[in-house]
């Protein structure tokens, strides 16, 4: 199988591809990604020179790009992805997640082939009690939210309108190794190895429900080999934390690495103002791809969360070319000398 992989170098999509070709070892992925400043091919170092991977730089709002390349199948993760960016401009979550994944249906009607359409529970908007279902209704509250959702509507007009073989998964909060530095988690280890206040938006009791990253990308791979045209599967690790507890479990573990006292490091906690709009709870059932797929996640919260932490500690080396700017270099030196001949 010749996987066309959108977004992969950026936090899901860079998992993704190496989870892909450790359990597919013949297959071939491309990796076509912009590299905007969330995508970092230092994510997939590792994969650099196998056969079996190619990596094309190259926005998926460009038809042109699309229409040079060859694959049987698209796993579709490249998107704008921060809600806090999406708030202060919206104009490239337009583009790129419904005007990038409107270019990626007609290319996948075109050729007959299997779209996995990676979207977020975010487009169900916040609930205080109960589970978002793969029936709930779509009520998206950011910028965010509201182009994944209307690019939810497109792929489902595609199988409906087209027989597209597509399928949509709803995945919740994701952490693990690579994630940019800008979301919660990572943003609190960094801060706390670095002595820096830890910002937590209004009164830190905002509910998310975490799942470890391997556990998203082998439900995507999944869904890919066993999902049901038109479906969607909310993925799922029923792992509600309200922030506050989210990060002091960070800055415990952190403080335990350190070797100093948690208490020096809990006075770390900044409450800041409130993000607009501030979904308060978002909560998958998901029942739906564990009965009808037989997907369970494996990883419990407090293991997924140490190893995240110990990843962080170890790769200090990554993130710190992240802050300073200097990882934007790398496509250059990897690819810049190549692509100039
Ligand atoms: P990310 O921001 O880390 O990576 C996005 C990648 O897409 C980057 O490599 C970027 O360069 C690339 N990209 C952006 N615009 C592009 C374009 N126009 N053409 C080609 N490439 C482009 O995002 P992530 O956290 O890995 O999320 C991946 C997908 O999973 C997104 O679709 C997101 O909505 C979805 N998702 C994320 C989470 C989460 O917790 N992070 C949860 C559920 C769903
Ligand atoms: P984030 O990682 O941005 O993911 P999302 O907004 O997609 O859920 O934020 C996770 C939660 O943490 C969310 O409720 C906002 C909150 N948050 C903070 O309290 N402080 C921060 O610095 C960030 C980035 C997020």
């Amino acid at each position: 199988m010749k996987l066309l992989v959108t977004g992969g170098a950026g936090f899901i999509g860079s998992n993704y591809i190496r989870y892909v070709l450790s359990a597919h070892p013949d297959y071939h992925v491309l990796n076509l990604d912009k590299l905007t400043y969330a995508g970092n091919l230092e994510n997939l170092s590792d994969m650099e020179g196998r056969s079996q991977y190619t990596f094309i730089k190259g926005d998926i709002c460009d038809r042109t790009v699309l229409d040079g390349l060859d694959f049987d199948a698209i796993v579709h993760f490249a998107a704008e992805s921060h809600v806090d960016r999406s708030i202060l401009d919206a104009a490239p979550f337009l583009e790129t997640n419904i005007a990038g994944t409107y270019n990626l249906l007609e290319t996948a009607r075109k050729r007959k082939c299997t779209f996995v359409h990676v979207s977020t529970d975010e487009v169900y908007g916040s609930t205080e009690d109960g589970f978002f279902t793969e029936q709930s209704p779509l009520q998206p509250n950011s910028p965010y939210a509201a182009s994944k959702a209307s690019s939810d509507m497109f792929v489902r007009a595609y199988v409906e309108t087209y027989g597209l073989r597509a399928m949509i998964t709803r995945c919740s909060n994701n952490y693990g190794q690579y994630q940019f530095p800008e979301k919660l988690i990572p943003l609190a280890i960094i801060n706390a190895l670095n002595n820096r206040p830890v910002p937590v938006y209004g009164d830190g009791m905002n509910v998310r429900d975490w799942i470890y990253v391997e556990d998203h990308c082998r439900a995507v791979d999944t869904v890919l080999h066993k999902g049901e045209a038109g479906a969607v599967y909310n993925i799922g690790s029923r792992n509600e934390r309200p922030n506050i507890e989210v990060v002091r479990s960070l800055l415990r573990k952190v403080a335990l690495h350190l070797g100093r006292n948690e208490n020096d490091l809990m006075h770390l906690i900044s409450y800041v103002r409130d993000r607009a709009g501030h979904d308060r709870r978002y909560a998958i059932d998901p029942s739906g791809i564990e009965q009808r797929l037989g997907w369970k996640p494996q990883m419990s919260f407090e293991e997924g969360i140490l190893k995240t932490v110990d990843w962080y500690i170890s790769n200090k080396q990554w993130w710190q070319r992240i802050i300073s700017g200097e990882y934007i270099k790398y496509y250059d030196a990897q690819y810049g000398e190549r692509l100039r001949k």
